[in-house]
């Protein structure tokens, strides 16, 4: 799948998931960035409640595969300044959405946040560089294909965020599983909403230790895999 963000803008448009909040459809409705089912309600899910949650309390270093509109990211950074837990969040992406594009996206305005703070930052915020969006968060965002890409090590947390491994099965190819395992600390966790067979063995033949966990609105199962 070709998504070259030359593009990209005529080839995405907003839709509405079930819980009301907006995701990005792509070649009308052959991909989309989010759950259809509810694009908030399976970041809180799959992201925030199973894998950042269990590290409140504590520095968190964060590694999420695909930026795209912000939201996990955003969501992130609400979980850090109203828990108090600093947060390290470092995403790559290798197609980055043109701003007139998210500034469409109104996520801050359903969880009650700031947009300019807790949104409008996190796309104006500089690719490759690291910058503190406050003293519980910073972001480094960098713009690449994670096929090329070797992560710094450090991770606890993984967002695993790719489209679809049907989709784009080389991003849920062993070496790459491989090279994020050796990337994260001991204890660390790897979480992504799929649950497909191949990726699970993937999981496993990379060295972790892969759950399934209830999913998702829609779904019966996410992974969390642990290091
Ligand atoms: C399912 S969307 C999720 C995006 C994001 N987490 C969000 O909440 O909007 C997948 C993202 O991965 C990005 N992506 C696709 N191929 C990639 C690659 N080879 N390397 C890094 N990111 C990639 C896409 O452009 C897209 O933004």
């Amino acid at each position: 799948m070709d998504f070259s963000s030359d593009h990209l803008q005529q080839r995405v448009h907003l839709v509405q998931t079930s819980d009301g909040s907006q995701t990005l459809s792509v070649d009308g409705g052959v991909e989309h960035y989010h759950s259809t089912n509810g694009a908030i309600a399976e970041a809180l899910h799959v992201y925030i409640n199973a894998g950042l949650a269990p590290f409140l309390g504590r520095e968190v270093n964060v590694f999420e595969v695909g930026f795209g509109t912000g939201l996990n990211a955003m969501l992130t950074y609400q979980f850090a300044v109203c828990n108090g837990t600093k947060v390290n969040y470092t995403s790559i992406e290798r197609y980055p959405l043109p701003l007139e594009l998210t500034a469409k996206l109104t996520y801050h305005e359903q969880v009650g946040l700031d947009r300019e703070k807790y949104f409008n930052a996190l796309h104006s915020a500089p690719w490759s560089y690291k910058v503190e969006l406050d003293s519980y968060f910073s972001l480094q965002k960098i713009e690449g294909n994670l096929v090329e890409y070797s992560p710094s090590s450090g991770i606890d947390v993984v967002f695993f965020d790719a489209f679809a491994p049907d989709l784009q099965p080389q991003l849920w190819a062993l070496s790459i599983f491989e090279k994020i395992y050796k990337a994260m600390n001991e204890g660390g966790v790897l979480v992504t909403y799929s649950s497909k067979g191949f990726v699970k063995n993937n999981l496993r033949e990379s060295g972790f230790n892969v759950k399934r966990l209830p999913g998702p609105k829609g779904k019966r199962h996410m992974i969390l895999a642990q290091k």
